[in-house]
């Protein structure tokens, strides 16, 4: 059952919905994470993309992360406020996006993560061009199927091209493991992982290169990182807020979910069910394998939200003796918090007995606003 931690008397009449984060939970799990690679001598590099919060990333480093990963430019330029070592762990391309990169202050220490000659070369040229060394993480595709190399040959290629140009240089590899998570056989896809991983090692190893960086891990498969070998770099992102999806894989207990929409009954007139204020723009519409609806009731977890249209959200009464009424508040925590957060204009951190309200400064793409369209 999930423990609903108490949210402050003056949250009580804030407009709805609104996701809000216990700041408790949010310390405790960056120190859980900061402990844990700590023991196993692994690099942190949270992913931002879960808070895109500058608050949230200096809680974080203030834990123990020694760097930061991003997936835009927005993100960059937030999380550059914050912390002086970037990874951008998404393949960049288009001129816009690498004018925003070069654009940060010369003291950021940036790396970029990519699989293809085409953006290794513009990245290059533009590093160049700005009087920047721009490190370089090859990513590998390790079963996730979405970017990466596929094979030792073309990981050598990149690489030795990567040294000779000027602008970058070859720092190691990069995987994301996104294919394993909720109901995956954890013991096989970690093995298979391990020993791909080792085949590209061997490659470089034989051709006199070297990965200084070997950047892994998602928030599923966190706990077990240090059972790939070589792995000295963690980039979860997920694990500072948890969702519904941490909890069903086994990362986290509902005890250490920091995040949920706090969401306002509207309507009980239809048996069965309770209709909220916070729909598919509040909660995000995502699926969870198998399982029903799109988040649960904080604190009551049998109570799901089964439905969602834009502005509405159903919680199925049916499998659960809650019965809320029009009028009373509820806390749901979304099936991904990630998508979630990035429909909130603030988080509103809750500390004890009080909160404070964050922009989430980092979501969106700001290149018009920067006007650099
Ligand atoms: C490149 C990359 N690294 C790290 C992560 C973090 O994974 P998680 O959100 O499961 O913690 C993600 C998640 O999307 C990712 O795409």
């Amino acid at each position: 059952m999930a423990e609903g931690s108490s949210i402050p008397s003056s949250l009580e009449s804030v407009e709805t919905p609104v996701g809000l984060i216990d700041l408790r939970r949010v310390r405790a799990n960056a120190e859980r994470v900061a402990r844990y690679c700590a023991e196993h001598d692994i690099k942190w590099r949270p992913h931002t993309k879960t808070h895109k919060t500058p608050e949230v990333a200096r809680i974080e480093c203030e834990a123990g992360a020694r760097g930061l990963t991003v997936a835009t430019p927005r993100e960059a330029e937030v999380m550059a406020t914050v912390c002086r070592d970037l990874l951008l762990a998404y393949p960049v391309v288009g001129a816009q996006k690498l004018a925003r990169l070069m654009a940060l202050d010369p003291s950021v220490k940036l790396s970029v993560a990519l699989d293809s000659e085409t953006v290794l070369d513009s990245l290059a040229q533009a590093a160049a061009a700005h009087q920047r060394q721009v490190d370089v993480l090859i990513e590998l595709d390790l079963g996730s199927r979405r970017v990466g190399l596929e094979t030792p040959e073309q990981l050598l290629k990149l690489a030795r091209r990567t040294q000779e140009l000027a602008g970058t240089r070859f720092s190691g590899v990069m995987f994301h493991v996104g294919h394993i998570g909720t109901g995956s056989n954890y013991d096989a896809l970690i093995a298979q992982v391990a020993s791909d991983l080792q085949r590209f090692l061997d490659a470089l190893d034989a051709a006199g290169l070297r990965a200084e960086v070997v950047s892994g891990g998602n928030t599923p498969a966190l706990w077990r990182s240090h059972e790939i070998p070589h792995l000295n770099e963690m980039r979860a992102g997920t694990y500072i807020f948890n969702d519904r999806d941490s909890v069903a894989s086994g990362a986290a207990t509902w005890n250490d979910v920091a995040y949920s929409v706090l969401a306002t009954v509207v309507s009980v007139s239809v048996s069965g069910q309770a209709v909220i204020d916070a729909g598919s723009k509040a909660l995000a519409k995502e699926a969870l394998g198998h399982a029903r609806g799109y988040g649960v009731v904080l604190g009551e977890d049998d109570a799901v939200v089964s439905g969602l249209s834009e502005e509405h959200g159903v919680i199925d009464l049916t499998t659960t003796s809650f019965r809320p009424k029009v009028g009373d508040r509820v806390r749901i925590v979304p099936n991904h918090v990630c998508v979630s957060v990035n429909l909130q204009d603030v988080l509103l951190a809750v500390d004890g007995t009080t909160h404070h309200t964050w922009p989430v400064l980092a979501r969106g793409r700001e290149a018009f606003r920067a006007g650099l369209r």
